[in-house]
């Protein structure tokens, strides 16, 4: 009921004008976002550098009003691009369709996405949004694929059609960061239960991971805080003989940062995915639906 609540206030334009305005609503986000600066989120790259984890940056933001922001986002990506080379830190972007302007075409923000590749180092992931976008999502990616080789994209096990996508997006031998998926959706779309996410979390883990022990090259990310799933993959990992270094894992900034520096005492590759950005609102409340005691969180920044 809480987490349905949580993901209703995501998308309530009303909510994300008026709240950001408070101070106690800003402080607690600080718990889960460095800050909201591109400076701000290097800093923390670096920091995390010294204790041996990588990460991925991403400017918050969602859908646009004009397709004139799209360039804007593009701009900041650049930006940003450059600036994680001059800083020499092991960085990589993470960028969501609907901010490079999805909403007004899929060939603009096609484009989009294949200059920051072009522009990066190292791979430039796609961020997988609500159901309505996933088609047109993996079609970027499908078609990007032909082009560049340094583009991912992200999966998510909640979806009861995302097994069969994978099966598809294999032959491309692609780089997938799975997740069990943040948005609401109808159980249609979706499983209801938590337990079917997770098995499907599992199957499609351990299909990655099978892919990349026959020879693939494309890299698989198991992003999750759960560490029944952690522990599922790097046990198929041991068993299918994968060395450390050929597969990741990935968790969000400031959430069980203790798991963190475990999984890198082990010697596994680690990379922690730092949102900032003004437009924090719906991400926000989406961080909070996943965990609901994070409320106490908020609620002692009301007090204190
Ligand atoms: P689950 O929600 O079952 O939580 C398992 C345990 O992890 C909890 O019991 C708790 O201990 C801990 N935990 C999880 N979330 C927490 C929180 N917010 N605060 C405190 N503890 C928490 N989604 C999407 O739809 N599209 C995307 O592109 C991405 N990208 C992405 C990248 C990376 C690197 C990560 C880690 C996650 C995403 N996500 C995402 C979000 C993802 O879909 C999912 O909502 C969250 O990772 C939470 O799910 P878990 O797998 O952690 O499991």
């Amino acid at each position: 009921m809480l987490r349905k609540a949580l993901l209703w206030a995501s998308t309530n334009p009303l909510l994300a004008e008026r709240l950001p305005r408070y101070g106690f609503v800003k402080r607690a986000t600080r718990r889960f976002m460095p800050g909201e600066e591109l400076e701000d989120a290097l800093g923390a790259a670096t920091q995390l550098g010294t204790s041996g984890i990588t990460t991925t940056l991403t400017q918050l933001g969602e859908n646009l009003r004009s397709e004139a922001e799209a360039d804007e986002v593009l701009d900041h990506y650049r930006r940003l691009l450059a600036a994680i080379g001059e800083n020499g830190v092991d960085a990589e972007v993470s960028v969501k369709p609907t901010q490079l302007g999805l909403d007004f075409g899929a060939s603009g923000t096609r484009e989009r996405i294949a200059t920051l590749a072009r522009s990066a180092r190292s791979t430039l992931w796609i961020d997988m949004e609500s159901s309505k976008y996933v088609d047109a999502t993996l079609e970027i990616f499908r078609s990007l694929r032909g082009e560049v080789d340094n583009v991912g994209v992200c999966l998510q096990s909640y979806l009861r059609r995302t097994e069969a996508d994978l099966e598809r997006l294999l032959p491309l031998d692609p780089s997938i960061r799975v997740v069990k998926g943040a948005y609401q959706e109808p159980d249609s779309v979706a499983f209801a239960r938590k337990s079917e996410v997770d098995r499907s979390f599992v199957r499609i883990a351990s299909r990655l991971l099978r892919a990349r022990a026959q020879g693939g090259k494309g890299r698989p990310v198991i992003a999750t805080h759960d560490p029944r799933m952690i522990a599922e993959a790097g046990r198929l990992a041991v068993e299918l003989g994968l060395a450390k270094g050929t597969y990741e894992f990935a968790l969000l900034f400031g959430i069980a940062r203790a798991e963190q520096q475990r999984l890198v005492r082990n010697g596994h590759r680690v990379r922690v995915l730092i949102s900032y950005g003004s437009a924090w609102f719906p991400w926000y409340m989406r961080r909070l639906a996943e965990r609901p005691a994070n409320l106490w969180f908020v609620a002692k920044q009301i007090v204190g």
